[in-house]
């Protein structure tokens, strides 16, 4: 027999930045129907406006009883804090999917997730397309071949900024040339989309990597061609910046919000 379907599902952050402020304000307003936001672990001391709750501990935020924890906080937060929710038996969206690249970081996860008997879900973040990449893997090896480009903000504060001159570049200027797993050691907060085509393909040397930086680019874009026994995709997507944090996509607080409806069964 079915059980009865909890009517309230509760949601906790880890991380309160430009994707955590998007998500908290859906939340809030109401725009995940039966779904109560309940606060956000942060760094520091000075209290957010907008944030009813916040911790510094992970321990405080497990105890406020939350179903499901969203990491929007960066990839170490990610490694520090999402065994222990997983143990805990709360399911994690993660934000940070360039730290899965980290083989060991990975089957940890798993083990936790088995332990706590929960699930690691991850979003497809500031892409599309990953559904039909994890059906062709299943024909046979699919091999990627990414572009990343951002206008020149968004690539200032990487690793960038030791390869090219930002500031005086006058037209687009690939940057970086490698593969999967350099590029999201390199640009942790840039290479989510690689890792996350990495995961898809389930094969992290299946892609390859050009990360641009266009000084007459006002969105961040996205462009793979990927070839396998299934077919060929090839896709573009061009992503309006959260104005609060121009290397962050504004979809992607929206494609955390649908993981988690679809998580709990909202078609
Ligand atoms: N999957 C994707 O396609 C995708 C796209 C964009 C961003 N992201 C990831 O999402 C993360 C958040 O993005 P954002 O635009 O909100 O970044 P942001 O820098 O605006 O916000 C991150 C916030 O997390 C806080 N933080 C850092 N470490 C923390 C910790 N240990 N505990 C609690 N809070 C912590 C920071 O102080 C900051 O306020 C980024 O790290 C990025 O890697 C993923």
């Amino acid at each position: 027999m079915k059980q009865a379907r909890r009517t309230l599902r509760r949601i906790a952050l880890i991380g309160f930045g430009a994707l955590g402020q998007v998500i908290a304000g859906e939340l809030q307003a109401g725009h995940l129907p039966g779904v109560e936001f309940l606060g956000a672990l942060v760094t520091g001391t000075v209290p957010h406006p907008g944030l009813r709750s916040s911790w510094s501990r992970l321990e405080d935020l497990l105890a406020a009883g939350p179903d499901l924890v969203v990491e929007v906080a960066g990839q170490t937060a990610l490694e520090s804090h999402a065994p222990g929710c997983l143990q805990a038996g709360c399911d994690v969206v993660a934000a940070s999917v360039g730290a899965l690249m980290d083989a060991s970081l990975r089957a940890r996860l798993w083990d936790c997730a088995r332990q706590g008997e929960s699930r690691l879900l991850i979003p497809s973040g500031a892409l599309g397309g990953l559904d039909y990449l994890r059906a062709a893997r299943r024909l046979g090896p699919v091999h990627v071949n990414y572009r990343g480009c951002k206008p020149v903000a968004a690539w200032r504060g990487t690793a960038a900024e030791s390869m090219i001159d930002l500031s005086t570049i006058s037209k687009s200027t690939v940057f970086f040339r490698g593969g999967a797993e350099e590029a999201a050691a390199r640009f942790p907060q840039n290479a989510n989309v690689v890792a996350a085509l990495a995961l898809a393909v389930g094969d992290p040397s299946a892609v390859t990597v050009e990360l641009v930086a266009d000084p007459g680019a006002r969105t961040n874009r996205h462009e793979l061609t990927a070839q396998g026994v299934a077919g060929t995709i090839r896709l573009s997507v061009e992503n309006s910046p959260l104005p609060t944090n121009p290397k962050s996509s504004r979809v992607t607080a929206f494609s955390i919000l649908d993981a988690v409806a679809s998580h709990w069964g909202e078609p």
